[in-house]
């Protein structure tokens, strides 16, 4: 399983404003330390620059939010905050989540009409790395997640996000390997 639709309440009303209330607010990023080699790296396609990629650095958003997750969605869990892309970057380019094994995502923001998640495998002989060429990689499975709809994905396999330009906003909530089973197995 690379990515699955869940049937899981939406977000309401007034913690979806609180989310996005966090948009534009210095707040506490709490995936910092594994940012460092996702943003602001160049990106390269059929041999020539693809863009420069955005890390998703994940906000806190409040108590009464988590609490919320908790009593709604899923218990145990390692993170759940806002994740705002940076609207001058086009890509979240290809890479393997370092905090979490699998994550929930609520888009609040797609980033443009086309905002595309893709899943790669490495090409033979390629080692699996952050990569930031496009050509080193085989494409598996692509998803156009859709608005305030609950999806789980594989954070482990490679992934990338494209034509994110207008900003991608989504509520995630990170999950273990462990976490993920028990998730399921309650669903
Ligand atoms: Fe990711």
């Amino acid at each position: 399983m690379l990515y699955q639709q869940l049937d899981l309440p939406p977000i309401p009303d007034d913690l979806k404003e609180q989310a996005w209330s966090r948009v534009n607010q210095e707040s506490v990023i709490f995936n910092r330390h594994v940012l460092g080699n996702s943003h602001g790296r160049s990106l390269f396609k059929d041999g020539k620059f693809f863009g420069t990629s955005t890390g998703l650095g994940l906000r806190k958003i409040s108590d009464e939010f988590d609490q919320w997750i908790r009593s709604n969605i899923v218990l145990d869990f390692l993170h759940v905050g806002l994740c705002v892309s940076d609207p001058s970057m086009d890509h979240s380019g290809p890479h393997r989540d370092q905090s979490r094994d699998y994550a929930l995502l609520y888009l609040l923001q797609a980033g443009s009409d086309n905002a595309t998640t893709s899943y790669w495998r490495e090409k033979p002989g390629v080692a699996a790395k952050n990569h930031s060429d496009y050509d080193d990689l085989d494409l598996l499975d692509q998803v156009v997640i859709p608005l305030e709809t609950w999806y789980i994905i594989d954070a482990k396999t490679t992934h990338s996000v494209e034509n994110i330009k207008q900003g991608r906003i989504t509520v995630q909530i990170g999950l273990s390997q462990v976490h993920k089973e028990q998730f399921m197995a309650n669903m």
